[in-house]
């Protein structure tokens, strides 16, 4: 597994910083031919990185017509809930590019969980053309930190954590008192590339004990694309605790 790690001096250079690797990421992976797959991650940090990619110059080098667009994880509200992540990306990006709609490839969070997860896993497996026995290798997959170390929706002491066979999942989140639909860890450590977004002074402790303290009770610790990149975005505030000779 190929590690990277940028740390940006402020949440808007980080956003322009990811928006760049998107591009090339995108690109790369179009370039090889037939389609490719970005899921998308949920909350507020990647609200920039959206907005960049819907305008030019980062619009214009994506070919979004052969783009299947994914969530890593959705809360259980209906798309027009102001908690929806679908909602969040269709604002700030979906309905600003050339994308048909049959690739927009929303989880059901009106629906009832465990029948909006297993319908999803069909989607996606129909969507990315693979068997009920194979791993689809996701192009690009963006993640977000919570501050308990939690990423998409597996969150620490969940169930989910140990799923090995399904590829989504449905989870209820004790602390939320919410129930969530979530990718598991055998989907997201199929992914060609991985690249999480962490801005903001309030990520610092739990990036360090992720990056650097690698504790395996929090979820974040298990995205290790074997065969694939993972890349770390940071603000200068959310790396304030690493300290350089251990950053990966
Ligand atoms: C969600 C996300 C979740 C998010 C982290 C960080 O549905 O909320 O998928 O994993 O990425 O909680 O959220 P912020 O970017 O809002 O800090």
């Amino acid at each position: 597994m190929v590690q990277g790690l940028e740390v940006f001096p402020t949440a808007a250079a980080l956003a322009r910083g990811a928006a760049e690797r998107v591009a090339v990421v995108l690109d790369g992976a179009l370039q090889a031919g037939g389609n490719a797959s970005l899921a998308l991650s949920g909350g507020s940090t990647p609200r920039s990185l959206y907005e960049l990619l819907s305008e030019p110059p980062c619009r214009d080098r994506i070919d979004w017509t052969r783009l299947h667009i994914f969530w890593g994880d959705e809360r259980c509200v209906p798309p027009e809930s102001a908690e929806s992540n679908y909602r969040m990306a269709q604002q700030t990006l979906l309905r600003h590019v050339k994308i048909p709609p049959h690739h927009v490839h929303r989880m059901r969070g009106e629906l009832p969980p465990a029948g909006a997860a297993r319908a999803y896993e069909r989607e996606l497996r129909s969507a990315l053309g693979a068997g009920p026995d194979e791993i689809p290798r996701l192009s690009l997959v963006l993640l977000g930190l919570g501050e308990d170390g939690h990423t998409a929706s597996l969150f620490p002491n969940t169930p989910v954590l140990d799923e090995r066979r399904r590829l989504i999942a449905e989870v209820f989140v004790e602390r939320l008192a919410a129930s969530r639909i979530t990718m598991t860890f055998p989907l997201l450590n199929n992914a060609r590339t991985v690249m999480f977004l962490v801005s903001g002074g309030s990520k610092a402790a739990i990036l360090r004990s992720v990056l650097q303290e690698h504790r395996p009770a929090l979820p974040a610790t298990g995205v290790s694309p074997q065969a694939g990149e993972l890349f770390w975005y940071l603000d200068r505030d959310a790396a304030s605790h690493l300290t350089e000779r251990e950053i990966p």
